[in-house]
């Protein structure tokens, strides 16, 4: 063959890896409303940024006829390029080929990117669409994923991982992006769970449709499995595009900082006058949130869920900061077992990959009764000590209103090695609601007295004045100082400047043994 004839053969074989499982296929994908794998990469990368690896790879099973059934790439297409100029690699699996399916060589070529990602410091970018193991293959198909999984878990916490859910991921499949950093889901063509429909009306008689069973909204609101969810794949990717922007490249860098144009001491005005006279009254943390960052420019983590607590990405004077806030307009702000594992779930991947944590504090305590209790509240609260405990990290809190009881101690105290915490005036730091302190501690003056009603509001008067403000804390070095809210931005700029270099270790030791 002569060389003209062998850059000719090597185009075709180009092409035809480029169109994946054929026309007909790739039009059965678009007509169910789903991209092609290479499409998403489009969408996902910088224009012209993508160099693919082993593209023309094939697999290698030759029972139930496989061998008449191969395609370049197989079900899987890899390969690295960059996001704003810097450098990822990402894997999409080709639903057109033999439904995306993971076969040995499927798993070779994810396990190879992963490994690459892993020694060149890169994030790593999974997009799913898959029939799961492909079943011609048997236990080839179960090792592939158990050595995709195995990476997940060395690689945690070394290099950021995130996965699209953009279609089908069943049984097994859903493990590995269940061990990574962040799920991405879309509505209506994506779903997740482990038994489908169908084996869960045999087992259970229960009838569900996938959608009711796994789809993006079970996930975003019920479980929580799902971190973001999007109407369409095109603001799935320009989403993941963002959080990239937030993280940095692995666990050696730095958070990363951009060039800010948002004044570091712009005064925030708004929040002189945002908490209410009234400490059972709501207010919306997110408005502290947005008047805080630079630009109003807030990326939440798990919107939909355990909406008691805000998690999410934003910056301060340029650098990346995860931010973790009560809610007072949702139950009170209380911490229940959900809002724990949402918000220590969130301190840990910030402490892994050196991104300083803000905490707005405003939580009454944890929430009581069976159903908390029943659900494992305990250890699910301690997750959230632990999370807070063991980051090193600069670590700042700003106590809005209250700080009650066991949430006190958990959200980031000054025990727990928060380095900087400034209150509010209208903070109140306390065991418990100054109601319910005032009847335990005034309980015989109160049962004693001719006028009961009279003599309780006058205790609970006297508490407030005594217990209900941020004062006591202040004397005994609990908090760091109490700050007009106005100049919260600026504050807290500056406690993040002066920790630029902040350097704390934890105890050696093989690893901790979080209460999961
Ligand atoms: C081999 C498969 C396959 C599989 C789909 N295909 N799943 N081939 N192994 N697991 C093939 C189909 O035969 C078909 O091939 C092509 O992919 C497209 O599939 P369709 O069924 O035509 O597509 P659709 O109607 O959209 O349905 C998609 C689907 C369905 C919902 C994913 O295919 C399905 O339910 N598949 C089985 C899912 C499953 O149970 N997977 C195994 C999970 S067990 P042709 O040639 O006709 O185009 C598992 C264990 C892992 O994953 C454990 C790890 C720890």
């Amino acid at each position: 063959m002569n060389n003209e004839r062998k850059i000719l053969e090597l185009k075709n074989k180009i092409e035809k890896a480029e169109k994946g499982g054929g026309d007909k296929a790739i039009e059965k994908q678009h007509q169910s409303g789903r991209l092609t794998a290479r499409e998403r990469i489009d969408l996902l990368l910088d224009p012209k940024s993508f160099e693919e690896i082993d593209k023309l790879r094939t697999h290698t099973c030759s029972d139930f006829g496989m061998e008449k059934k191969k395609f370049y790439g197989d079900g899987v297409v890899t390969g690295y390029g960059s996001i704003n100029g810097r450098l990822v690699f990402v894997y999409s699996f080709d639903f057109t080929v033999i439904g995306g399916t993971l076969s040995k060589t499927v798993g070779e070529k994810i396990a190879k990117i992963m490994d690459m990602a892993a020694k060149v410091g890169a994030p790593v970018i999974g997009i799913n669409d898959s029939g799961g193991a492909r079943i011609q293959e048997g236990v080839d198909a179960l090792a592939g994923y158990t050595s995709i999984f195995i990476k997940n878990i060395l690689y945690s916490g070394v290099i950021p991982q995130i996965s699209a859910i953009v279609g089908p991921c069943a049984g097994g499949a859903v493990y590995s992006p269940a061990l990574t950093d962040f799920i991405f889901m879309v509505r209506k063509t994506a779903y997740m769970f482990l038994t489908g429909p169908k084996v869960v009306e045999e087992v259970t008689h229960e009838t569900v449709t996938a959608e009711e069973l796994g789809g993006a909204d079970v996930h975003g609101q019920k479980s929580g499995v799902t971190h973001f969810t999007y109407d369409n794949e095109y603001e799935l990717f320009e989403a993941i595009r963002i959080l990239v922007g937030f993280l940095p490249q692995n666990n050696t860098e730095g958070s990363p900082i951009t060039v800010c144009t948002d004044d570091p001491a712009r005064r925030c005005i708004e929040l002189n006058s945002i908490v209410p006279e009234n400490p059972n009254k709501p207010y919306d943390m997110k408005e502290v949130i947005l008047n805080v960052i630079d630009h109003a420019c807030f990326f939440e983590v798990h919107q939909d869920w355990a909406k008691n607590i805000i998690v999410g990405f934003a910056r301060l004077n340029g650098m990346s900061v995860g931010i973790v806030a009560n809610q007072p307009k949702v139950m009170a702000g209380v911490l229940d077992s959900n809002a724990s594992v949402k918000a220590a779930r969130f301190v840990r991947f910030c402490d892994a990959f050196n991104i300083p944590v803000i905490t707005f504090e405003d939580v009454p305590g944890f929430l009581p009764g069976t159903a908390q209790e029943f659900a494992g509240i305990i250890d699910h609260g301690a997750k959230l000590l632990y999370a807070y405990g063991e980051a090193t990290v600069p670590k700042l809190t700003v106590i809005t209103r209250k700080a009650y009881g066991g949430a006190y101690c958990v959200m980031n105290s000054k025990q727990l090695r928060g380095d900087i915490i400034y209150a509010w005036p209208s903070a109140e730091i306390a065991v418990m609601g100054a109601d319910g302190a005032s009847k335990i501690v005034y309980a015989k003056e109160i049962k004693e007295a001719d006028d009961q009603e009279a003599k309780l509001k006058e205790k609970i008067e006297e508490y407030k004045e005594k217990f209900a403000n941020p004062y006591l804390a202040l004397e005994k070095g609990f908090i760091d100082g109490i700050i007009l809210p106005e100049v919260t931005r600026f504050r807290l700029i500056k406690a993040l400047e002066m920790l630029k270099n902040k350097r704390d270790e934890n105890p050696p030791k093989k690893h901790g043994n979080i209460p999961l």
